[in-house]
């Protein structure tokens, strides 16, 4: 049967271990010049209907390094813009390529495309997840900090997509996550629930930034308005003023805190300039890693071929 990525609660933690070892192997690879084209004739298909520079190009350039091809789709200009249903584009796809990453806003609508897709299908960003990026930070955090278990990552800023697959992955991967969003702002509550509801993880959510950052070894932040929320921006620089990421914080966590970002950032608003070009933001290793992430993925997918 074929396996998708919709969101995090499709993986086991054998799956995200295998991927996390996987894709920390392939970097060594590449780095040493060992080459490795498994995936000759082969198509990933990427069809985004919002913006991105690192998920697009991280699994274009992947698919690339593998010896495949890339295609990428703009949304708008395939008939999903004219109204061809989904499930129709979805069958057709499925002859043409091997694989399919899907950004979109609906999670339903990416749901549904999986449903009538006989290839893998990829989240590659919706509203609610982002699967992708929680895969590659998490091998951030074990490059940097060896190990993910005991490890307290505190989120500071909105409940959103990246959020809640973090919240996904400490309900998978028993991880100690700390989120400190301000009251209106705080995760889905069904997102939340189901993963308490699994009794793995220690997910708290506290309103104090400062609180949350006691002893943090990783702090997380992302924008405040999420692409398709651009209309909120002005108020929520108001509500979210207090939950900048900047050196007054910085000072609350352990010393050897390591600051994430999944980019694109905001200067001076979620993150001062100071912390993202400081010496504890690892935010340009964490980019280069969803390359890496994105082989290990495709090729999970796809199929393994020895190399
Ligand atoms: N972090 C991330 O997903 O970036 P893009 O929006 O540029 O893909
Ligand atoms: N939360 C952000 C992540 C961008 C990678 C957004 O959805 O716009």
């Amino acid at each position: 049967m074929k396996k998708d990525i919709l969101t995090l609660l499709d993986l086991s933690k054998e799956d995200i271990d295998k991927l996390l070892n996987r894709a920390i192997e392939l970097k060594d690879m590449q780095k040493k010049g060992v080459p490795y084209k498994p995936f000759a004739g082969k198509t990933l298909g990427l069809i985004f209907d919002k913006a991105s520079t690192r998920t697009r190009v991280s699994f274009e350039s992947a698919m690339v390094q593998l010896g495949g091809h890339p295609l990428f789709i703009s949304a708008r200009d395939t008939q999903i813009a004219r109204d061809e249903p989904v499930r129709d584009t979805a069958r057709v796809l499925s002859r043409y390529l091997d694989c399919l990453a899907i950004r979109t806003y609906s999670q339903d609508l990416l749901e549904e495309f999986a449903e009538f897709s006989s290839i893998p299908v990829i989240n590659a960003l919706t509203d609610l997840y982002h699967p992708c990026q929680v895969l590659s930070d998490l091998m951030t955090v074990i490059e940097k900090k060896g190990k993910y278990s005991g490890i307290k990552i505190v989120w500071i800023g909105d409940g959103n997509n990246v959020a809640h697959s973090l919240i996904n992955a400490a309900a998978v991967l028993d991880l100690n996550l700390v989120l400190a969003c301000p009251e209106g702002y705080t995760p889905n509550d069904d997102i939340l629930n189901r993963a308490l509801g699994t009794g793995c993880g220690k997910i708290d959510i506290i309103s104090d930034p400062a609180e949350a950052v006691k002893d943090a070894d990783v702090m997380y932040t992302d924008v405040w308005a999420s692409m398709g929320q651009e209309s909120e921006h002005t108020i929520r620089k108001r509500v979210f003023e207090s939950y900048q990421v900047n050196s007054g914080l910085l000072k609350q966590a352990s010393g050897d805190v390591i600051v994430m970002h999944c980019l694109p950032a905001h200067r001076e608003e979620e993150i001062s300039e100071e912390v993202l070009e400081g010496s504890k933001s690892v935010v340009w290793d964490q980019s280069e890693n969803k390359l890496h992430m994105s082989k290990a993925i495709i090729e999970a997918l796809i199929g393994r071929k020895d190399g």
